[in-house]
C-alpha cells in the first residue's frame, strides 16, 4: 500500500490500472443502456468482494474495542518466573489490548449490565504472551462444559430471537447453577456497568504456574486501572445506550487521540505448592478469589495503551488471543477452566480466521518463528520455508532447540500428584459457596451500597416468571436472609 505522502494510483485487486471507479460496462449505444456484462472484472470483482467482507464474529465476546501500547518492567521478578519479559527493570514489549463485552452482538450497545473481556498479546522476545482475563476476579462456573450454557442463557431467545430484557433465561441458569453467586454478586453490584474501558481492572481468574529454573509458584494475575474504577447507574448506562451506543470504544479512542494514555499496573498474588495443600478454598476453583489479606498483590510492571489502530479489521477484529499462547516462564497449572480455554480458544481461531491466523500482522510474534513442522493451509502467505525439511530430525537442516524438552507450558516439579487420578468429576454446590458473596454483601453495607444492588436485581427480575423470581429470592436467601426479603419486598411493591 502506497504511504500517505504519495497519491495513489487506483488499480483492481492484482494492479490493472483504471480510469473510473463508478463505470460498469454496459450493452447499448442508445441513452438506455443498460446489461451488464460479465467481462466486467472491475465491477464483478466488487460486489463479489462486498459479499465476503464479513468474518464470523466471536460467538462470545463479539463487541469490543482496541488499542496498542506497551508493558515496562518496574519490579525485579527474577525469583518468580525466567519470563524474559517479566525481567530487568525497565524492560518494554509492545501490547495489543482488546476489551470486549461478552453476551452482545457485533453493534450492540456498549453501556450493558455485563463483563468486560480483557484479551492482552505482549509481543516478547521468547514469542507472545496472552492474557485472556475479564474485569471481575471470579467466575460464574468451574466446570468448564458449562461455559456454552451459561453464554447461551444470556444471548437471545431461540424462538423469538428477542433479547431477554427479563432477565428469565440467565437468572434460571443462574439459579440452577449457583456457584455461580459471587461472580453473580459483582455483576448485578454497582461494578456491573463500567464507565469506561479505561476504568477497569482486569483479571486473571484462574491459576497459573509461574516457573524458574528452580521450580514453580502458583499465580493469579491482576491488572489495575490506574485511572480508578468507575461505573455507570443503571439509569445512565440506559440513557447512553440510546445517545453514544459506541460510547466505550469513543471514550477509549479519543483518550488516545488526545494523548490521556490510560495505565494499569500488573501484580501478582502467589502461592507455594505447600500452601496450595492447605489453602481453604480450591485454588484450581475459578469461583474463588485469594483474599488480598492471605496472599499480598505484589507489583510487577506496567501497560500503557498510546496508539488506536490504524484499521479496526486488521488490528483488533483479526486479533486471535488465547490461555494457550505462553513463553518460557509461564505455565498452565491443572485448573480445568483453563485447560479447556487453552483448546477453545485456537480451536474458535482457526475456525473464524483461518488455520494460518497466526501469520496475520495483529497476530505474528515480533521474534523469529520457525515452525516448519506446520505447512501450507489456507492463507499462507508468508515463505512457507520454502525447501527446508517439513518432517523432524531430518539431516538435511540443522536446527537450534532452546526451549525445554515437553510443551511451552512444560513446568518442572509439576505438583501432578496432589491432583489426583482420572475421575468423571461435576461440582457439587455448598454452603461453602457462598462464604465470599456472604463477604462482598458485608462490604456492600460498608459503602452503603445494599439498597443499590437489590434495586438492581429486582429491576431486572421484576418481569420474570414467578417460579423464576422466587428460585433467584431463593438463592440470595443462601447469601444473606434480609438480602432475599429485600428483593423480595421490592418485587411485591412492583406487582
Ligand atoms: C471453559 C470456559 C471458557 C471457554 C470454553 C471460553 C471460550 C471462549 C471462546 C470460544 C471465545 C471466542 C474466541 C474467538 O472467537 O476468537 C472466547 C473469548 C473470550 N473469552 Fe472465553 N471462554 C471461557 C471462559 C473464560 C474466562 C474464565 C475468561 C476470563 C477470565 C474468558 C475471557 C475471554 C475473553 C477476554 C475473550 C475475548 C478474546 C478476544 O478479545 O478475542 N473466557 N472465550
Amino acid at each position: 500500500m502506497p504511504t500517505n505522502d504519495v497519491v495513489p494510483i487506483y488499480t483492481l485487486a492484482e494492479g490493472c490500472p483504471v480510469a473510473d471507479p463508478t463505470t460498469a460496462q454496459r450493452v447499448g449505444n442508445s441513452p438506455v443502456k443498460g446489461l451488464i456484462l460479465l467481462q466486467d472484472t472491475q465491477l464483478i470483482e466488487t460486489l463479489a468482494h462486498f459479499s465476503r467482507e464479513r468474518i464470523p464474529e466471536r460467538t462470545v465476546h463479539a463487541s469490543a474495542a482496541g488499542a496498542w501500547g506497551e508493558f515496562e518492567v518496574t519490579h525485579n521478578n527474577s525469583h518468580l518466573t525466567s519470563a524474559k519479559f517479566l525481567n530487568g527493570i525497565g524492560k518494554r514489549s509492545k501490547v495489543l489490548l482488546r476489551v470486549s463485552t461478552v453476551g452482545p452482538e457485533r453493534g450492540h450497545a456498549e453501556t450493558v449490565r455485563d463483563v468486560r473481556g480483557w484479551g492482552m498479546k505482549i509481543f516478547t522476545e521468547e514469542g507472545n504472551q496472552d492474557f485472556v482475563f475479564n474485569n471481575i476476579p471470579v467466575f460464574f462456573v468451574r466446570d468448564p462444559i458449562k461455559f456454552p450454557s451459561l453464554n447461551r442463557s444470556h444471548k437471545r431467545h431461540p424462538a423469538t430471537n428477542l433479547p431477554d430484557s427479563t432477565m428469565a433465561k440467565p437468572y434460571s441458569f443462574h439459579n440452577n447453577n449457583q456457584e455461580g453467586i459471587h461472580a453473580l454478586m459483582i455483576l448485578f453490584s454497582n461494578r456491573g456497568i463500567p464507565a469506561s474501558i479505561r476504568h477497569i481492572n482486569s483479571y486473571s481468574g484462574n491459576t497459573y504456574k509461574l516457573t524458574t529454573e528452580n521450580g514453580f509458584v502458583y499465580a493469579k494475575i491482576h491488572l489495575k486501572s490506574d485511572q480508578g474504577i468507575k461505573n455507570l447507574s443503571q439509569d445512565e448506562a440506559n440513557r447512553l445506550a440510546g445517545e453514544n451506543p459506541s460510547h466505550n470504544t469513543a471514550d477509549l479512542y479519543n483518550a488516545i487521540e488526545r494523548g490521556d494514555y490510560p495505565t494499569w499496573t500488573m501484580y501478582l498474588q502467589v502461592m507455594t505448592p505447600e500452601q496450595a495443600e492447605n489453602y481453604r478454598w480450591n485454588i484450581f476453583d475459578m469461583t474463588k478469589v485469594w483474599p488480598h489479606s492471605d496472599f499480598p498483590l505484589q507489583p510487577v510492571g506496567k501497560m500503557r495503551l498510546n496508539r488506536n489502530p490504524t484499521n479496526y479489521f486488521t488490528d483488533i477484529e483479526q486479533a486471535a488471543f488465547s490461555p494457550s499462547t505462553m513463553v518460557p516462564g509461564i505455565a498452565p497449572s491443572a485448573d480445568p477452566m483453563l485447560q479447556a480455554r487453552m483448546f477453545a480458544y485456537p480451536d474458535a481461531a482457526r475456525y473464524r480466521l483461518g488455520v494460518n491466523y497466526q501469520q496475520l500482522p495483529c497476530n505474528a510474534p515480533v521474534s523469529e518463528v520457525y515452525t516448519p513442522y506446520q505447512r501450507d493451509g489456507a492463507f499462507r502467505y508468508n515463505s512457507n520455508y520454502g525447501g527446508d525439511p517439513n518432517y523432524v530430525r531430518s539431516s538435511f537442516r540443522p536446527i537450534k532447540f532452546e526451549g525445554r524438552v515437553g510443551a511451552n507450558g512444560y513446568a518442572p516439579g509439576g505438583h501432578e500428584e496432589w491432583v489426583g487420578l482420572v475421575a468423571g468429576y461435576s461440582s457439587e454446590v455448598t454452603d461453602e459457596d457462598f462464604v465470599q458473596a456472604r463477604e462482598m454483601w458485608k462490604v456492600l453495607g460498608e459503602s452503603n451500597e445494599q439498597d443499590d444492588f437489590v434495586h438492581n436485581v429486582a429491576t431486572h427480575l421484576k418481569s420474570a416468571l414467578p417460579q423464576v423470581q422466587l428460585e433467584t429470592i431463593n438463592m440470595f436467601k443462601r447469601v444473606d436472609a434480609v438480602l432475599g426479603s429485600s428483593i423480595k419486598s421490592v418485587l411485591s411493591s412492583h406487582i
